[in-house]
């Protein structure tokens, strides 16, 4: 991976910081986007302090083709090419489907959709300048695969969004196939729930504060599965058993999952005892501050409680297995 030259786009918290960060971590150069100069400055400074790293701060609003089109030529400009680019920014809209505004509506389908649209043009039409090689990588979501309750509150856009990166990614794929070009590849990212600012960012017209929807896993996870696929690229992960299961689940038996999903979304993905003022969140004008990766929702304690759960399970089995056959071989 040392000297690739990554893209990420929503470098500026959450899933994309720790993106760039893990990239930056194996000695690339990684070139970062959003809207928010101050906080990419901060994942510049967190991406340099890794050996060999170098980081390019390129303020972007991947709504505008135009300003991707330059983030791409800038990131060419400074360090001769692109072996990876990420498509990550995204936002989300929480309401019953006639409650989220139309503007809010649209602005999820032209950041969720239309920003990875961007994305995708710029770095494939530098991928194949520089001789067909790269990998595209877009973080899409489970509900890509198994939609949230579209008959009951919630986010209706974002599900829709990511259902569309799901098609991009097949269909890219399927013309790279026809065109006969191998060596540029594009892959789908999973991820079930993330801690990450990502619910407090979000538009919210349910009148209940919005919570993780758990289990709730770490945005590093997502972040290392991402470098794995820039490593050896294939065309869907999922991030986090549960969400796997749910996928599975999905495809195998989809009127089940989409229960499943329904009675889980209300249960446990809005709260049941606080309110919550109408707001458009981020989606218009960012979020004031430096950005931060992890949303106070507790994905990597949680994720060391459940591996150490799993631990001492298996420890007590391997244990008690071991009993029986001591006292078998004493017996005998
Ligand atoms: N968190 C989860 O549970 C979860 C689960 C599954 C999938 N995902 C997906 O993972 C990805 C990252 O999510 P996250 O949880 O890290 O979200 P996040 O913390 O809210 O970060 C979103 C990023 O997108 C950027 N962004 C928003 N609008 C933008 C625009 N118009 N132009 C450029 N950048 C923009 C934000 O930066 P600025 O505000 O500075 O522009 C921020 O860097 C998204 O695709 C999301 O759908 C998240």
């Amino acid at each position: 991976m040392r000297e690739q030259v990554v893209v990420v786009t929503g470098a500026s918290g959450g899933i994309g910081r720790a993106t760039a960060e893990a990239f930056a971590r194996k000695g690339c150069a990684v070139v970062l986007a959003a809207r928010r100069e101050e906080a990419l400055e901060v994942t510049a400074r967190e991406c340099e302090k890794h050996r060999g790293a170098r980081a390019l701060v390129v303020p972007t609003d991947t709504t505008d083709a135009k300003a991707v089109e330059d983030l791409a030529r800038r990131a060419v400009e400074e360090f001769g090419r692109i072996d990876v680019w990420v498509n990550n920014a995204a936002v989300n809209a929480f309401g019953r489907f006639e409650d989220v505004p139309l503007e809010d509506f649209r602005k999820v389908i032209d950041v969720n959709v239309m920003g990875y649209v961007h994305g995708a043009r710029a770095a494939l039409r530098v991928m194949r300048e520089q001789g067909g090689h790269g990998t595209l990588i877009n973080i899409s979501s489970i509900v890509g695969a198994v939609s949230q309750p579209y008959s009951h509150p919630y986010s209706h856009p974002y599900s829709m969004s990511k259902h569309a990166v799901q098609g991009l990614g097949s269909s890219l794929r399927q013309q790279l196939r026809v065109e006969g070009v191998k060596g540029i590849r594009v892959c789908t990212v999973m991820p079930a729930t993330i801690d990450t600012p990502h619910f407090e960012q979000a538009a919210n017209f349910t009148g209940r504060k919005v919570v993780a929807m758990p289990p709730v896993y770490s945005p590093e996870r997502v972040a290392r599965a991402v470098v794995d696929l820039a490593r050896h690229p294939h065309r869907e992960v999922v991030v986090g058993p549960a969400g796997r299961a749910l996928v599975r689940q999905a495809r195998r038996t989809p009127a089940l999952a989409e229960r499943v999903m329904a009675r889980q979304t209300d249960r446990t993905h809005l709260s049941h005892t606080e309110d919550a003022p109408a707001t458009h969140g981020a989606l218009h004008v960012p979020a004031p501050g430096e950005g931060a990766v992890h949303g106070g929702w507790g994905g990597r304690r949680r994720t060391a409680m459940r591996r150490t759960a799993v631990a001492a399970l298996v420890g007590a089995g391997v244990t008690a297995a071991g009993r029986r056959i001591s006292r078998g071989v004493l017996a005998a």
